[in-house]
């Protein structure tokens, strides 16, 4: 697969520094593919793009997954997982994942991670949706995420991995022959290492999480802005899966134009038995699904909606009143706190919720060992599409995606034959090649990416985003073409860009399915269809500019269908 020569407009590299390896990202996949290159006698480089616990991890709430409870065993956490794929999943991919797990949480637990334990001394474990077995394990009640960030961060230094922070992933270098080089990025640092610089090296590990930021209400931190898949795209690679974006069915509702990221209130805590109701108290789950409340999230996530349609209301309720005021300070302390500093009192009153766009279950399609199709250039995380979720991921699997696949992939590098290689010089104009967007274009796409591509679609709203989208595209192109000017180029414009990007993607692979499958909700193709689309729609950014797309069975799409789409 060659780059398809399209780049982030951005000044040369005024610096460079050699890595075998450069990890970007620092959530658990990045820190943990980190961890293990450098012990594998590997130089590693971590650049992140704040600082390296503000990624998508530290906000993680329920937890971990994996059978480490008595009587549970891969197999049944492997049942769960498909069942919630809603018939996606790649089975060896899971049964990678659901084998490997638990004793990949045991190396986290050694390298400094502190859980929950129950009062008989082993992990304390809870349940979410999807789940038939209590095998969720969870740290300071709800602040799973945040201590898995610290103990990997402080490894992290203790251990001396080269850190670079505030460094916005530019696009990917690759050699004559196509294979990986190394990375350009932009430092907003001091010194040596600021302005636009490069990595070089021969392995590349894209840890760079979700892109939730590409919808106006989001669980995702504000850096989630779809930065590896849009490098991806334009390095030749293949996204797929991009149309399976999971809503959390529980957001703490803070009214209807509420924007940016909003407080997660986790599974967790139907998990440990609190109701969602209606305003009449009325429990609407009862009856669904034979999990009820606790059903795979695009099921809740769908019982919400769809009570909030009848009901003609804004959001619902999750009532956990009898869980006391002991029991919400010990188990939910951040849950708690979210909620009282917006007003509520979880103690005294139900919270409303109302689902919100909060992980992507596609992303840059890798094998097993977490290769993507750009030699050299690895994927692992929210980033990545492993075949492991579906289309629909399992409560509390990402954290474990993370570090198992991270370990795979450190494996992989440590055993491959490491060559520097000279990067493919750039080209070198005064004249940007590609438009940039300017910084306000990321809240016009959140809100036609809401409107046209959120929880409920139909090929009416995803006509109609697909045309704004365009709009925007066409605006910048046009400016470009006829004045020769763009937006300026900086962390802004270059997100607003990426976020460009991966809609586009998204919408066209969300037009293409013709179902209601996971979390992909088609309005006007209400029912699975397992005869047309049991299978994957992977997407390429073609030289020409041009979207190339194909299924994993290798019967193609109508004519009609076929997205081609000028970049
Ligand atoms: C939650 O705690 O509900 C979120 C866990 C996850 O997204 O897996």
């Amino acid at each position: 697969m060659t780059s398809t020569g399209i780049r982030l407009h951005a000044p040369a590299p005024g610096w460079s520094i050699p890595a075998d390896v450069v990890v970007v990202g620092s959530g658990v996949a990045g820190l943990t593919a980190a961890l293990r290159c450098q012990a594998a006698g590997l130089t590693t480089v971590v650049v992140t793009k704040a600082r390296l616990d503000d990624g998508s991890t530290r906000w993680a709430q329920g937890g971990i997954a994996a059978a480490l409870g008595e009587g549970d065993t891969p197999a049944q956490h492997l049942d769960d997982t498909l069942v919630a794929g809603a018939g996606l999943c790649d089975e060896e991919a899971v049964r990678i994942l659901v084998t490997e797990g638990p004793d990949a949480v045991r190396r986290l637990i050694a390298t400094g991670a502190r859980f929950d334990e129950s009062s008989e001394g082993g992990l304390a474990l809870t349940r979410e949706g999807g789940h038939h077995r209590r095998r969720i394990a969870h740290a300071g009640g709800d602040a799973t995420g945040a201590e898995i960030s610290r103990a990997l961060v402080e490894a992290v230094r203790e251990r001396g991995v080269r850190t670079i922070e505030n460094a916005l992933v530019l696009d990917l270098l690759t050699d004559a022959g196509g294979r990986t080089a190394g990375v350009t990025l932009h430092v907003m640092g001091e010194g040596q290492h600021d302005g636009v610089g490069a990595v070089h090296a021969p392995a590349v590990v894209l840890a760079t999480g979700g892109m939730g930021q590409v919808f106006s209400a989001t669980t995702n931190p504000s850096v989630s802005t779809g930065d590896g898949v849009a490098l991806a795209l334009r390095a030749g690679a293949e996204v797929s899966d991009l149309e399976f974006v999971q809503f959390h069915p529980t957001v703490l509702f803070l009214g209807p134009g509420a924007e940016g990221q909003q407080p997660l209130v986790s599974e967790a805590v139907r998990g440990e038995g609190a109701h969602l109701v209606d305003a009449g108290g009325v429990r609407f789950m009862t009856g669904r699904h034979e999990l009820g409340e606790l059903a795979p999230r695009d099921i809740v996530a769908k019982g919400i909606m769809r009570r909030m349609q009848e009901l003609d209301a804004e959001h619902m309720y999750l009532d956990a009143r009898h869980f006391g005021a002991e029991m919400w300070e010990h188990r939910f302390p951040t849950i708690l706190a979210a909620c009282r500093a917006h007003g509520i009192d979880p103690v005294t009153e139900p919270i409303p919720v109302a689902p919100a766009a909060h992980y992507a279950s596609g992303g840059v399609r890798t094998d097993s060992h977490g290769r993507t199709t750009v030699p050299g250039l690895y994927a692992c995380g929210e980033v990545a599409c492993t075949g492991v979720h579906g289309a629909n991921r399992l409560a509390s699997n990402s954290l474990l995606e993370g570090l198992v696949y991270a370990e795979r992939i450190a494996a992989d590098i440590a055993r491959s034959p490491l060559q520097a290689r000279d990067p493919h010089p750039l080209p070198q104009s005064e004249r940007p090649a590609h438009p940039l967007l300017p910084p306000e274009a990321r809240f016009a796409i959140q809100r036609i990416m809401t409107r046209g591509a959120g929880v409920l679609r139909s090929e009416a709203s995803l006509a109609a985003a697909a045309d704004q989208l365009e709009r925007l595209h066409a605006e910048a192109r046009d400016a470009l073409a006829e004045h020769g000017k763009t937006a300026e180029p900086g962390v802004d414009t270059w997100e607003a860009t990426n976020l460009l990007c991966v809609a586009r993607v998204l919408v066209a692979a969300a037009r293409l399915r013709q179902e209601t499958r996971g979390c992909h909700w088609r309005e006007d193709h209400p029912e699975r269809d397992d005869t047309a689309w049991r299978r994957h729609i992977v997407v390429r950014l073609d030289p020409d500019r041009t979207l190339a797309t194909r299924t994993t069975d290798g019967t193609d799409f109508p004519p009609t269908l076929h997205a081609t789409q000028e970049q």
